[in-house]
């Protein structure tokens, strides 16, 4: 099949076949980074600018490898030594950066749609690097593309989503992707943390952790969004942690071979304990691992290059 996209914008939006063509083209990317000389030509003479208006380790660094290890020129912009802080609208300070002769924007922000705004509003590509609670596309393709990995299938699969529901890109993105893909996704979390109408996107709601664990294939632990919280959605931390955190107890009941996902930054102790983090169960180094072929796959498609 041909890619035909110029943005990633999200997964809702993609097909079971152009999902599976990005982690198809990323299998082909992994073994660029094993090499001694980590390098391949396919975007020499583009430039690829890493627009962040919120933290970021993972995906910041990792779009920025994946870049260079495409012989892209990078450069980064935004946050708050931007001038957005004076005031500049996303779209002028895009269109500026663009006047540069930039062929590809990779934008995290915390407006949700914030994405799709500026993919209207300039040329050139964008990628969508996180858009405050609605999608984290790359980071859900790179849970599957694990997934997929470790156990050869993602039709059928049990997956477990747990903790903050409600303010969670990452798991809005997996379940549009998983579902399309063919796995069964159940979401738990308090109430107060799962949104009303997750439901219509596929997913099994039960906010009793205990009553999933043992059926899961793959558990994606999320981190509790304290800085998205303006309302007390928990009575107290150490109760969430005794009810949705993962811990060797809870392991016990666990499929032995689950796998054990989180996608960072992880608060050990209170979502996931750091046995179970550091654990045999645990995937979660061999996600970010694989988040850097997954971001050359995209970078190199969303540019132009076919599967080949
Ligand atoms: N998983 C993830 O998006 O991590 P960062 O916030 O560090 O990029």
């Amino acid at each position: 099949m041909e890619w035909t996209k110029r943005h990633l914008l999200g997964l809702e939006e993609l097909t079971a076949e152009e999902i599976t063509m990005i982690l198809d083209t990323a299998d082909t990317f992994k073994e660029v980074s094993t090499r001694s000389i980590k390098k391949v030509p396919a975007l020499r003479g583009k430039t690829v600018v890493n627009l962040f208006f919120e933290p970021s380790t993972r995906t910041s660094s990792s779009f920025g490898l994946a870049a260079r290890r495409l012989s892209a020129d990078v450069i980064s912009a935004g946050g708050k030594m931007s001038s957005s802080v004076k005031g500049e609208t996303l779209v002028d300070t895009a269109k500026n950066i663009e006047a540069m002769g930039v062929d590809i924007i990779i934008l995290r922000h915390s407006a949700p749609g914030s994405a799709l705004h500026l993919s209207k509003n300039i040329s050139c590509s964008v990628v969508n690097a996180g858009d405050g609670p609605h999608e984290h596309p790359t980071q859900a393709l790179l849970d599957i593309y694990t997934m997929r990995e470790v156990l050869g299938r993602i039709e059928g699969l049990k997956v477990g989503i747990v903790g903050d529901i409600t303010h969670s890109r990452v798991a809005r993105s997996n379940i549009w992707a998983l579902k399309k893909l063919g796995a069964e996704v159940y979401v738990s979390g308090p109430a107060t943390l799962v949104p009303k109408g997750i439901e219509a996107m596929g997913a099994r709601v039960c906010n009793n952790f205990d009553e999933i664990v043992e059926h899961c294939d793959v558990i994606n632990m999320l981190r509790i969004q304290f800085e998205r919280q303006e309302d007390a959605y928990l009575p107290s931390v150490r109760e969430y942690s005794r009810l949705f955190g993962l811990n060797a107890e809870r392991m016990k009941r666990a499929k032995r071979d689950v796998l054990v996902m989180h996608p960072g930054p992880m608060n050990r102790g209170v979502e996931i304990s750091g046995s179970v983090a550091d654990g045999e169960n645990s995937v979660i180094l061999q996600q970010v691992t694989n988040g850097l072929a997954i971001r050359m796959a995209v970078l190199y498609l969303v540019s132009g290059g076919t599967d080949k």
